[in-house]
């Protein structure tokens, strides 16, 4: 479990994460006492972690160890709250590895259209609906874009899946556009069912109750409050909900909004 050694800068969002030098890298961490909720960091490591299994492009993850004292030393770490502001909590939090040394890659959370087009990996946005269906993201898709030095090219990665579960809720409430990518450029290579393949076979086939009870026994239980009856309760729908991500495609692409334009 890699410890936290110093605070670098606070990240935009509403959860308020910090970039964080650990003594194993980088990691964007999201706390316990987050405006968002603590399972908020739950839906982050099961979620980001399933999709992982499922073969989509992830950051790392990790449970990280913040200690009082760093806290105590960094004025920066705090909650600002609607009045005033709280001291992080220290203990177990969620970090997101940053996909290398951050003075040296630059990190996008938007792309021009342009360089949206250079983006080597577009059709993972086709997977990462399969699994934002399945885990109903009650958030839109979000993801970052890098390059590595010296690649033409843009990678894009699946980012934040604190609203997977529908945030603190752990229910489903299934929308046609819930889970869709802004810019549905993304998805103009959807010409039918099987632009959802391999990982809509994956979820259907795949991911049993052994694999989702073993992410699930990572998660520190602190996160949850203890409450192991309602993490059952929510990895049990998860499993029942395995089969109808079909479905929960075809209202997507049947909506008003369109968000295949080519799938005829
Ligand atoms: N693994 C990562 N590598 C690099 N940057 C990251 C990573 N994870 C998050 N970020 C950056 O931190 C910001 C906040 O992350 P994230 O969207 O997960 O937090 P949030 O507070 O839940 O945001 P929101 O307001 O969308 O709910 C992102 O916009 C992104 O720029
Ligand atoms: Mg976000």
């Amino acid at each position: 479990m890699p410890l936290a050694l110093e605070q670098i800068r606070k990240m935009r969002g509403g959860a308020q994460s910090h970039l964080m030098r650990c003594a194993d890298g980088y990691y964007v961490v999201k706390f316990q006492n987050n405006p968002q909720g603590a399972r908020i960091l739950a839906n982050e490591l099961l979620g980001t972690r399933l999709a992982a299994r499922l073969g989509l492009p992830t950051p790392e993850t990790a449970v990280i160890e913040v200690r009082d004292d760093l806290i105590d030393d960094t004025d920066d770490l705090v909650i600002e709250l609607g009045r005033g502001r709280a001291r992080c909590h220290s203990g177990l939090q969620f970090g997101s590895r940053y996909p290398g040394p951050p003075a040296e890659m630059v990190v996008y959370d938007f792309l021009p259209d342009e360089q949206l087009r250079q983006t080597a990996n577009l059709s993972d946005f086709c997977g990462m609906l399969v699994f934002d269906k399945w885990t109903c993201n009650t958030n839109g898709r979000q993801a970052i874009f890098y390059r590595s030095p010296g690649e033409s090219c843009y990678w894009a990665v699946m980012i934040d899946q604190g609203f997977c579960f529908n945030a603190c809720e752990w229910n489903f409430p299934d929308a046609p556009l819930r889970g869709i990518y802004a810019r549905h450029r993304v998805y103009e290579s959807v010409r039918g069912m099987d632009s959802f393949e391999p990982w809509l076979t994956r979820v259907e086939e795949r991911m049993d109750d052994s694999v989702t009870g073993e992410i699930a026994g990572d998660i520190p239980p602190d996160w949850y409050g203890l409450d192991m009856d309602a993490l059952e309760r929510m990895l049990d729908q998860l499993q029942r909900r395995r089969t109808r991500v079909r479905d929960l495609i075809v209202q997507a692409w049947k909506s008003s909004a369109q968000p295949f334009p080519n799938w005829k």
